[in-house]
């Protein structure tokens, strides 16, 4: 991972803008993490955000957890383009125990699902996270999340394996590497003869 700092920069799709999240997007926050469809299958567990006061504090402690995760690790609020709408969050992050292997994921609110969403975020992710001298970046998915295995999977992502290592519960790990990213373009922004 390089060392640069967190980056506050965002990261714009042609449907999407990933940028940093703000306390004032709380209640738009709320929409997505006091959904119990959404937090259920986040790792580690995450229980539902019960209000707004409880997603502002989360909020403000994912501010100060940014200084201390390198670039390109981050959390983004995922904006859609054609009306500002704050549809869901997005994450780089190192995952746990030994803080090298980077994990994407992405939490949509439930009404955003099914529109390519997640799918668009993981190019944009990974674009940003290769361009940082990063050269793979996991997925770990709960067994049973059909719609999050569907996506990575999609995405050109790659089965390794299960394991219990990161988080104490069984996990589906997929790697997305450099040379895979071509395969996780968007179909408009694939080389032409791709499928
Ligand atoms: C996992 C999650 C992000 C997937 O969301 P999603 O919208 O299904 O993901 P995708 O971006 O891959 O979208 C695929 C769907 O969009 C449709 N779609 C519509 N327009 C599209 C486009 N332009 N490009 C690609 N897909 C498009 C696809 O046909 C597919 O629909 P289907 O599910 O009916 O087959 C979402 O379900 C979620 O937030 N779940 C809760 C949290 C979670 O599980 N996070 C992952 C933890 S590992």
């Amino acid at each position: 991972m390089s060392t640069s700092t967190w980056t506050t920069d965002a990261l714009t799709t042609e449907r999407l803008t990933l940028r940093p999240w703000q306390v004032d997007d709380a209640q738009a926050a709320l929409d997505v993490y006091g959904h119990a469809e959404v937090t259920r299958w986040l790792s580690p567990d995450m229980d539902r955000v019960p209000d707004l006061a409880a997603m502002r504090l989360l909020l403000q402690q994912w501010s100060a957890e940014g200084a201390r995760f390198p670039a390109p690790a981050g959390r983004w609020a995922v904006q859609r383009n054609s009306d500002d709408r704050v549809v869901g969050g997005a994450v780089l992050l190192p995952l746990p125990p030994g803080n090298e292997d980077l994990e994407i994921g992405w939490q949509l609110r439930p009404d955003a699902w099914g529109n390519g969403y997640a799918t668009e975020t993981t190019y944009a992710l990974a674009r940003w996270a290769f361009s940082q001298n990063v050269h793979e970046i996991f997925a770990v998915v709960r067994p049973g999340n059909v719609r999050a295995a569907a996506t990575v999977r999609k995405n050109g992502m790659h089965w390794v394996g299960e394991t219990t290592k990161y988080f104490g519960v069984e996990l589906q790990v997929f790697r997305l590497r450099t040379a895979d990213l071509d395969p996780a373009a968007p179909t408009a922004l694939r080389p032409p003869g791709g499928d």
